[in-house]
């Protein structure tokens, strides 16, 4: 429990029948229009499980694409202290890729394969007394977790809540936030518009702005949204003092991995690679998760930069040189646990 809570007061719901098991299916049972660009799917257990994660984290579907089975991963919009359903949040506006897919194809009714939940970026594992929450368009979700699970309990900490969008009719949940805001008075709520000035406070965020809103002190702080959003906020909240162990920030995913110009050094030494009863050679330095698609094996991943831990994998033997960055925490690293996306092959490995 987190320092200052208090006993939660309603009386939730609770699942009857044992916990949801990652790689099972779940059931679509909702489909909910947030605005036109974002949809909320939600799902139960078919086999009547209930869930359990912690607010923050997220899970991976897996999706049959028309070029083939592809995992998309989606951070848990719904507090754990429901946990008979989970929700998904997501933009659902591109032309085309896994998310135009599910918008299509996604239906009441419809089973997925999934894998979860996971994810170092969950309040439960990092307890506070004053919390900022701070997401820019779809990274709202795993705030609106985090924070429907503090009201649901009524935890006794201070909040503030800061959600930025282009414009105001581009908020997301914003019935709910403001229901929640004058039921709960440790929530300080700010919606900030960019790029047109409708609201007490708009444009884009700065070191004066958020110093306008915040008392920059020694607060525990999540972030969520775009990579420069997150740079500018990680700045302004450092240059101010704050304790960097205190920051955390979620990200959605860049396209390094699958993007990068692959070089192949023909004369590279090569190393054994074993997993799932496979035995494949592939050049020493290369990418565990290029190596692992080239040999036709579909993993989960999410953001491909070491940070979301959706990747973990269990190195049995040999080693791999890794570049995360807080995708895992320092126990699974104790026990063996890789991301796949940011580690280089440096000899012959079995992995499960
Ligand atoms: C931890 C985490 C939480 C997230 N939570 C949310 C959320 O709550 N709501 C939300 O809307 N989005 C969320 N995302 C982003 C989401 O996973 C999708 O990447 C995003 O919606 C992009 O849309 P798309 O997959 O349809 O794009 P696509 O067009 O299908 O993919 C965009 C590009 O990225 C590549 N790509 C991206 N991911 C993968 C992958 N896993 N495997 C192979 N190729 C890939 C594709 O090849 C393509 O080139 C989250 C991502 C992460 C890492
Ligand atoms: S995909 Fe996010 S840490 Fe590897």
């Amino acid at each position: 429990m987190l320092k200052g809570c208090r006993t939660p007061i309603p009386n939730f719901k609770k699942a009857t029948s044992g916990c949801w098991k990652s790689g099972s299916l779940l059931e679509c049972v909702a489909i909910d229009d947030e605005n036109a660009d974002v949809r909320s799917y939600s799902f139960k257990d078919p086999a009547g499980g209930g869930f359990n994660h912690k607010a923050g984290q997220h899970i991976s579907l897996l999706l049959p694409l028309e070029g083939g089975d592809e995992y998309r991963t989606f951070t848990i919009a719904s507090s754990p202290t429901m946990p008979d359903e989970i929700s998904l949040t997501i933009k659902t506006n591109r032309p085309n890729g896994a998310t135009a897919w599910m918008r299509d194809n996604v239906k009441i009714g419809t089973n997925l394969t999934a894998v979860g939940p996971t994810g170092q970026f969950n309040i439960a594992d990092n307890p506070c007394e004053d919390l900022l929450l701070i997401s820019a368009g779809s990274g709202i979700t795993p705030m609106m977790s985090m924070l429907r699970w503090l009201y649901n309990r009524r935890d006794d900490i201070k909040i503030t809540f800061v959600h930025y969008a282009k414009t105001s009719d581009e908020y997301l949940f914003s019935e709910e936030l403001s229901n929640i805001n004058d039921d709960y008075s440790a929530l300080n709520l700010y919606q900030i518009s960019t790029h047109r000035d409708d609201g007490p406070i708009s444009g884009l965020p700065t070191a004066s702005q958020l110093k306008s809103i915040i008392e920059i002190s020694d607060q525990t702080v999540f972030c969520c949204g775009p990579a420069g959003f997150m740079d500018v906020i990680k700045t302004v909240m450092l240059d101010s003092g704050l304790d960097e162990a205190q920051y955390h920030q979620e990200s959605f995913g860049v396209d390094k991995v699958d993007n990068a110009p692959q070089e192949i050094d023909e004369n590279a030494e090569t190393v054994t690679v074993r997993f799932k009863d496979k035995i494949f050679e592939a050049a020493k330095g290369a990418n565990l998760l290029n190596v692992l698609k080239q040999n036709k094996f579909v993993i989960p991943t999410g953001c491909k930069s070491g940070m979301c831990g959706t990747c973990q994998m269990k190195l049995e033997s040999g080693s791999v040189k890794m570049n995360q960055l807080g995708g895992l925490s320092d126990g699974q690293i104790g026990d063996g646990y890789i991301l796949a996306c940011c580690s280089t092959l440096e000899n012959n490995l079995t992995i499960s």
